[in-house]
Parts: structure tokens; C-alpha cells; sequence
């Protein structure tokens, strides 16, 4: 199971971390249904000009929705095919 954490502080909210969020369902729904959990948290402290997430343990920051597909191909599918 991969985590993938994104930011909903006050700062990403308003950069669209919901829009984030939906897109990385989007992507689980269709490519790996149940391997992936998303999670929200607090201000990651790394407010800048888009939404924070981490992958596992890697910061990902200024993300924006047209960023998800590739951060999810490179970031998210070889964690779980390593298991
Ligand atoms: S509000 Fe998201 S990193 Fe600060």
C-alpha cells in the first residue's frame, strides 16, 4: 500500500488541493483500485505556488493537477510494484 499525502492547510486549500486530490482518485480509481490510500494533512510547511503532497516519504511540492498524472506514473506505480 502506497500512502500519498496531501497538504489541506489553509494556503494549499486555496491552491486547489482538493483538485489534487480528486485527480489522484481519479487515477487510483482507474489504474489501481485499493493500493493506494490518500490522506490529508496539516500545513507540511512548504506553502508555495501550489498544493504540497508526499508519496511515501518524498515531498512533492507546488503540484498542480496537470502535474498528477506524471508524479503518479514515475513516483506512485514503482512503489507498488516493488510491494
Ligand atoms: S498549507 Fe500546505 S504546505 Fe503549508
Amino acid at each position: 500500500m502506497v500512502t500519498v499525502t496531501v497538504c489541506v492547510g489553509s494556503s494549499c486549500f486555496l491552491r486547489g488541493a482538493h483538485a489534487v486530490i480528486q485527480e489522484f482518485e481519479r487515477l487510483i480509481a482507474e489504474q489501481v483500485p485499493g493500493q493506494v490510500e490518500i490522506k490529508g494533512s496539516f500545513c507540511m510547511e512548504h506553502c508555495t505556488d501550489g498544493v504540497t503532497i508526499k508519496i511515501g516519504d518524498d515531498i512533492f511540492s507546488a503540484v498542480k493537477p496537470a502535474d498528477v498524472p506524471g508524479l503518479f506514473e514515475k513516483y506512485v506505480m514503482p512503489k507498488l510494484v516493488q510491494g
